[in-house]
């Protein structure tokens, strides 16, 4: 299938997705929209986010996800090391405002290092610092809608709890008696290890990190943007009593990605030995992408 410029890139900046985000799920104590609010409130920006899920929605069908993992998973695209993939994912430059915008580096240790001010231990420090590493994706020419954006299993019906869940009309999985049922190909409980997710940033990261990183890293990894469920707990007939074991950590890494970005840009070059240390712990000397 081939999409057009628009279709590729109908956001200005892939971050209008996270701000989106921000907007519906506020931190607590700010003053929340109510659904209602959250659905109408006025700014230009919402009709390129509205696009970007219309497109997302339609587009994610169980074949598309099975093709490009079936592409992506070969690892055949770019062999960087890990500080170099993050230069690497700097390069994406789009249409975005430079003066009030982080760049993609930025949002990464605005994370890490809120997550490394608390005390955590220092693999959760270097989740955040990897979460989004996935989105060099982006570079590769793939649309924005099947890099960011909320993830939802494929191959059983949509919940309603989706954001945007009207879009979901134009996918062809939705009128697909194998794709369209409540389990879909899917057992009761069978466990999210077997269950597909839209494709995007969150499940490439996860399959480039799995043989090194400990497993409730490896889940904040694949579910971060899977807000169906951390937040709205809409596919908990999926879910293994595994899978809710370690979706606690999903929960305490989320606040984390939406709240941590300030204004105030840190300092790259102060930090970069810190996570140059943290990266050979745990990481070979390249990545495979
Ligand atoms: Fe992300
Ligand atoms: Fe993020």
């Amino acid at each position: 299938m081939s999409f057009t410029e628009k279709e590729i890139a109908p956001l200005a900046s892939i971050e209008e997705w996270e701000d989106d985000v921000l907007v519906r799920y506020p931190e607590p104590n700010t003053t929340a929209k109510t659904k209602d609010e959250y659905r109408n409130y006025d700014d230009p920006k919402r009709d390129t986010v509205r696009e970007f899920y219309r497109l997302n929605h339609t587009y994610q069908t169980y074949d598309f996800v099975n093709q490009k993992e079936n592409n992506f998973l070969k690892f055949d695209k770019k062999e960087m090391p890990v500080w170099d993939a993050c230069d690497f994912l700097n390069t994406l430059v789009d249409d975005s405002d430079p003066d009030t915008d982080l760049d993609q580096l930025q949002h990464l240790l605005q994370t890490s290092e809120s997550i490394r001010a608390d005390g955590h231990p220092d693999w959760f420090v270097l989740t955040g610092f990897l979460h989004d590493l996935g989105k060099v994706l982006c570079l590769f020419g793939e649309p924005q809608w099947a890099v960011v954006g909320d993830t939802f299993p494929v191959g059983c019906q949509h919940s309603d709890k989706i954001v945007f869940p009207e879009f979901f009309a134009a996918n062809p999985d939705s009128t697909d008696e194998r794709y369209n049922t409540k389990y879909g190909v899917y057992e009761p409980n069978c466990g999210l290890r077997n269950v597909h997710m839209s494709w995007g940033h969150d499940e490439y990261l996860y399959q480039i990190m799995k043989d090194y990183m400990p497993e409730p890293a490896l889940y904040m990894m694949r579910y971060h943007s899977f807000y169906a469920q951390h937040r709205e707990h809409a596919y908990d007939h999926l879910m293994d009593a595994h899978d809710h074991e370690m979706f606690k950590w999903v929960d305490k890494f989320n606040p984390y990605d939406l709240y941590s970005k300030v204004p105030v840009a840190p300092n790259v070059k102060e930090l970069k030995p810190y996570y140059q240390d943290l990266i050979a712990k745990y990481l070979p000397a390249t990545l495979k992408f």
